[in-house]
């Protein structure tokens, strides 16, 4: 099934990658996600995991959790409260604890059973690129945080779709890079017949974004794959040798006077 994006829609409207399409896309995401081989299972996730730390006892918001897989496995290793929020509405069965509510992500405080709530650690893994207006977004989870948390947040390298469009188009990396035009694209592993619509974004962009919404980094990682992995998997090495991956921040409310917008 093939499902449009007019090109007006989020996109547009707040400069967020449209989010229509997952209604349809997120089976397919999820089996690829939970293929023995997939990035998700050898790099991120381990590496998602690392950066969050001992979860005992804490209160865990996943913003655009898929089908709730990674929160629940929260829930199993000790936090105290997990909820996963998605706008596919495709959950697993959730465990005792485990709360799924569809939503979006665009704006944490107006989801159903959200709004007065704290987190201690608020994920947006994968998912950041799809709220309607960025900023927005970010301010509002940092509302959601309690004292001393923090926001996990994962994104594709943009020089990786900046290698697929130059490849496509016949252009330069440099000028997909700096490329403001929002891009259609298709995941060839999730769902060939479902079309994503995609704004460019530079490594300014995103980090002027965290700034905008009152953030700083406290840490930033680019996980590699182990070398035990890439044995086993060297076509997934090659996937990373030539489009570098993932970033992932950790990031933490900026105290004292806020930037205006
Ligand atoms: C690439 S998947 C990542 C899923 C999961 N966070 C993970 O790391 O495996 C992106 C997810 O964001 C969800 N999503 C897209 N737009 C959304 C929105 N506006 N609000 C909430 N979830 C959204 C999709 O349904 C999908 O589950």
């Amino acid at each position: 099934m093939v499902q449009e994006n007019s090109g007006t829609g989020t996109a547009d409207a707040g400069g967020g990658d449209s989010s229509r399409p997952w209604q349809t896309l997120s089976s397919g995401f999820e089996q690829a996600r939970a293929r023995e081989d997939s990035l998700d299972r050898l790099v991120e996730w381990p590496a998602q995991r690392s950066l969050l730390g001992d979860v005992t006892g804490l209160a865990v918001l996943d913003a655009g959790c898929g089908n709730g897989a990674k929160i629940a496995q929260l829930a199993e290793d000790g936090a105290a409260a997990s909820v996963g929020v998605d706008i596919s509405g495709n959950f697993i069965a959730p465990p005792p604890g485990v709360e799924l509510v569809e939503g979006d992500l665009s704006d944490l405080a107006a989801v159903p059973g959200l709004a007065g709530r704290l987190f201690d650690r608020i994920l947006f893994l994968q998912s950041f690129g799809y709220a309607a207006d960025p900023v927005r977004a970010l301010r509002t989870a940092r509302g959601m945080l309690a004292e001393d948390g923090f926001i996990l947040l994962t994104r594709t390298q943009p020089i990786r779709y900046a290698i697929e469009r130059a490849e496509q188009n016949g252009t330069s990396l440099g000028e997909e890079y700096f490329a403001t035009e929002s891009f259609t694209y298709r995941h060839r592993n999730w769902d060939e017949g479902v079309t994503l619509t995609k704004r460019p974004y530079t490594m300014s962009d995103l980090l002027n974004t965290f700034s905008a919404a009152g953030l700083w980094i406290e840490a930033a990682v680019e996980p590699r794959m182990p070398a035990e992995a890439a044995e086993r998997y060297p076509h997934k090495q090659a996937l990373l040798n030539k489009y570098l991956g993932i970033l992932m921040f950790k990031l933490r409310p900026l105290r004292g006077p806020q930037p205006s917008r």
